[in-house]
């Protein structure tokens, strides 16, 4: 009986839901993957972007492949446009739209899966997300706590979790890692935590403060329930052109931070996938995170921030083709790192400077950690994959990637450990490229 009212109850709302707000449809959208190696290729794209005139799924890039979401009126002419400009390019996506359904269809039949309970074999619900992270306060009080840094637009809490074990310090130094609307950074919380209570390994955790804010734009990532591909916040609505054309919700959180507000590569249209805001940290997610971030900025020593999708790791700066003067650091540090992931399931990464290896896109939350809270060691990790999903990455994928990408924040951390051990106390530089023994002994899997 009781279960039965609670399945009525939940048919109900997935019906009020359903009628409120239909989702958005994607039928014959399709993503042309385009390799723009060739100069003239990669210039015409560069102007397209600067323009913001299409949808890009990845911006310009000459070392890899570039994305584009293009609508079904518009397949025809930019097919021939890019044979035009000498583009070789393939079809990633025929039907967004079958994407879209097929892995919704997956995710409702597999309903085992969508408990309350988290897990890493499906993508989560917000509400699911932060019960988690309450549930692990309550469980690890020595461990874990979590921080209700403010609210988002629509009134969602937003939450940090801090993981830690062994001496309390305010100057111990810290890890920073946030994700908008990835299951890995969760993941990574997950294995942190399990690796200091299963396997009675607290390394890391006893080396450093770990803040985790798995969940960046939680209007946004509700959002996609509506709207699939959605990835700005929920901000406004705001007029384009006194409204005479059209009003849009939303502002990229890439593009929003407080520095070098508004440059390359954002734009300032309310409807712009990359629209950079009425005005610097104007989002409450973007101006809750800095000041979150500057109270500790002495203390944090790498800052993480993981976005979807290249297989990039990318290094400040992002708002021009400047390298910053410590960059030899950064690279070696994300070499290694890159290195190591591979190791784990054959992933390639490429790392370089932002705007060296894509296009230039100012107020991005690296380039900010680096430039004004000057934290050393600030990357921007942009994950799997560079298969044939693109956003729709399969749920099959969130635990593989998840490991990989842990091995890499481990590899980082470590070698960052080293960096900032007083002179005396240092051992030697860590060999380039070289995967330490002590890097793959903390990995510890059941026997
Ligand atoms: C892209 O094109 C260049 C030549 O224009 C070629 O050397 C390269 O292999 C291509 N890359 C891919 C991924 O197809
Ligand atoms: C979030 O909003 C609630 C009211 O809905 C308020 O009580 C709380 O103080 C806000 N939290 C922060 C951190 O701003």
């Amino acid at each position: 009986m009781g279960k039965i009212l609670v399945t009525s109850f939940t048919l109900l709302v997935s019906l009020i839901f359903t009628i409120g707000e239909s989702r958005v449809n994607y039928n014959g959208y399709k993503v042309l993957r385009i390799n723009a190696t060739q100069n003239r290729a990669f210039n015409a794209l560069k102007n397209l972007f600067i323009q913001d005139e299409m949808d890009f799924w990845s911006p310009p890039s000459r070392v890899a492949p570039t994305d584009i979401l293009v609508s079904p009126i518009r397949v025809r002419p930019f097919r021939t446009f890019l044979d035009t400009i000498g583009a070789p390019y393939e079809i990633l996506i025929d039907n967004v739209d079958y994407e879209i359904e097929y892995e919704r269809l997956n995710y409702l039949a597999s309903s085992e899966l969508r408990t309350s309970e988290m897990n890493w074999e499906a993508y989560q619900r917000l509400e699911t997300i932060h019960g988690w992270m309450d549930s692990l306060a309550e469980k690890y009080p020595s461990m874990v706590s979590v921080f209700h840094v403010g609210n988002s637009t629509e009134g969602r809490p937003l939450k940090v979790l801090k993981i830690s074990t062994g001496e309390a310090r305010a100057d111990k130094p810290a890890v920073w890692l946030d994700g908008g609307i990835h299951a890995r950074v969760t993941y990574i919380a997950n294995e942190l935590i399990t690796q200091a209570t299963r396997y009675r390994n607290q390394r890391l955790t006893d080396a450093y403060d770990w803040y985790i804010n798995p969940v960046m734009n939680p209007d946004g990532y509700e959002y996609t329930q509506v709207d699939r591909l959605w990835r700005k916040t929920r901000s406004g609505p705001r007029p384009v052109l006194g409204g005479f054309l059209g009003w849009c919700r939303g502002v990229d959180p890439n593009r929003n931070w407080d520095f070098q507000w508004a440059g390359k590569g954002t734009s300032r249209n309310p409807c712009s996938q990359i629209y950079h805001g009425p005005n610097a940290a104007s989002e409450p997610e973007v101006q809750a995170i800095q000041e979150f971030v500057l109270e500790r900025k002495d203390q944090i020593k790498l800052f993480l921030t993981f976005h979807s999708y290249s297989q990039i790791l990318l290094l400040p700066w992002g708002y021009d083709e400047v390298r910053t003067d410590d960059h030899d650091d950064l690279m070696r540090v994300g070499t290694k790192a890159i290195k190591t992931l591979e190791s784990v399931h054959g992933t390639k990464y490429t790392a370089g400077n932002t705007a060296e290896i894509l296009y230039a896109a100012a107020g991005g939350s690296h380039d900010w950690a680096k430039g004004a809270a000057g934290i050393k060691f600030a990357y921007c990790y942009e994950l799997r994959d560079t298969g044939n999903r693109g956003f729709v990455l399969p749920a099959d994928q969130i635990i593989p990637s998840g490991e990989e990408t842990f091995a890499a924040v481990q590899s980082m951390a470590e070698d960052i450990l080293e960096y900032i051990k007083p002179e005396e106390e240092q051992t030697t530089v860590p060999v380039d490229g070289a995967v330490t023994e002590a890097g793959q002994k903390l990995y510890q899997k059941p026997l």
